[in-house]
């Protein structure tokens, strides 16, 4: 709920911008962190979140490692002073340009997503003199039961090595001296809340363990990748995931010794609840067959429910329960019909100027924002 105290913090502020709330960030990490830290698990945070600055700098200060995707994710990291031993690097298409990065800064794991790529980091790594760390990414074939367009881990998506070609991977590895394998790294998609999809993903990784373990090779660490979801629909009754329960499947259904890491890549269940994006109403307007709300905010802040019709709770700041209620498409200012955060979505009944919140929208919020229509830069606004 953003009651009156939120408006007042608000009303002065040129609209849109994302709103952080720092200390719910901060109790979500420390409340992530024990847990893991109980089991001895290791959690890389994954900067395709979101990787604000001041976001970033708290988490770094939480002792995270990072999970990146890119180069410039990689250099962000190391400028934010995540320690180079804790940054993972993963992606299909990895340029020779980000390898380099990566190398330079001696990261703690490339993951590798092909037979190719393989051999690419070997021949740089060896013009640059160094042997690099790689987790082999295996596509475990497990459904998320998520969104299409985010499920990574079946055959049909692009991500990992096959298990056909497993056997190929294998020998390659042995064939390059200039790679080390340290591990396995499997991540099956995103905002994944039925743990029994978890534990269908241990099956699979106690299995491809064992089968490079019974080919003499050792594999140290095993990386599970990220996707534990959050309660869009509840942000106030459920702002931080039940990361005990989570971090649990792994802890009974993964087969490990005690020299054995596990790593998790977490992006979404750290900062998903602490950011909302604040917008003013622009317009009403009743059209034939419904009630418009057009704010200031659009896809080109928001882009999850445009491009997965994801849904986010919306509501007006400030608003009272004795206020009549309207039924309203809500939308924003792009020349797009897909531009809409919510299509029938009950509010208060609401005015120009009045600000209304779309809620949860600290991951793949700000990071995904363009310039779409030559929008202005997206503003932020932190409470701590
Ligand atoms: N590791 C790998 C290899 C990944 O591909 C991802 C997310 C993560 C970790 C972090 O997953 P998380 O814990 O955040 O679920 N833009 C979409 C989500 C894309 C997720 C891409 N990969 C959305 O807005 O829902």
């Amino acid at each position: 709920m953003f009651d009156n105290t939120k408006l007042a913090m608000f009303r002065g502020q040129e609209t849109p911008f994302y709103y952080y709330n720092l200390e719910l960030l901060n109790n979500t990490l420390d409340a992530a962190k024990k847990a893991a830290d109980k089991r001895n698990f290791h959690i890389h945070y994954a900067l395709k979140a979101n990787f604000n600055d001041r976001i970033l700098s708290v988490i770094q200060s939480k002792g995270f490692g990072a999970d990146c995707v890119s180069g410039n994710e990689v250099q962000k990291s190391i400028d934010v002073g995540f320690s180079a031993d804790q940054i993972t690097f993963a992606g299909v298409g990895k340029s020779d340009k980000e390898i380099k990065t990566a190398l330079k800064h001696h990261i703690f794991a490339f993951n590798v997503e092909s037979i190719q790529e393989l051999e690419v980091i070997n021949e740089l790594a060896a013009l640059e003199g160094v042997k690099a760390n790689v987790s082999l990414r295996i596509n475990p074939n497990v459904d998320a039961h998520t969104h299409h367009y985010i499920t990574t881990g079946l055959d049909e998506n692009k991500f990992g090595v096959p298990n056909s070609e497993l056997e190929k991977a294998a020998a390659v590895i042995s064939a390059c001296a200039n790679i080390n394998l340290i591990g396995l790294h499997f991540h099956v998609g995103s905002q994944i809340t039925d743990m029994n999809v978890f534990k269908s993903l241990c099956v699979k990784v106690n299995e491809w363990k064992n089968w490079f373990e019974e080919r003499g090779t050792y594999i140290k660490v095993i990386n599970v990748g990220g996707g534990l979801g959050v309660d869009y629909q509840n942000p106030d009754e459920n702002p931080i995931p039940d990361f005990e329960a989570y971090f649990e499947v792994f802890d009974k259904f993964l087969e490990r010794n005690a020299q054995q890491e596990v790593h998790f890549e977490l992006g979404r269940a750290l900062v998903a609840q602490c950011g909302s994006l604040v917008s003013r109403v622009l317009y009403t307007k009743s059209g034939a067959k419904k009630n418009f709300l057009i704010l200031d905010a659009g896809m080109t802040e928001l882009m999850r429910p445009a491009l997965y019709q994801a849904y986010h709770k919306i509501e007006r700041v400030g608003a009272d329960l004795k206020d009549e209620l309207l039924n309203y498409e809500v939308v924003g200012p792009i020349c797009e019909s897909s531009d809409s955060f919510g299509k029938e979505v009950e509010l208060p009944i609401s005015k120009r100027g009045d600000l209304v919140v779309i809620r949860t929208a600290g991951a793949y919020g700000e990071v995904m924002a363009s310039r779409y229509n030559l929008r202005e830069e997206i503003r932020y606004v932190f409470s701590t």
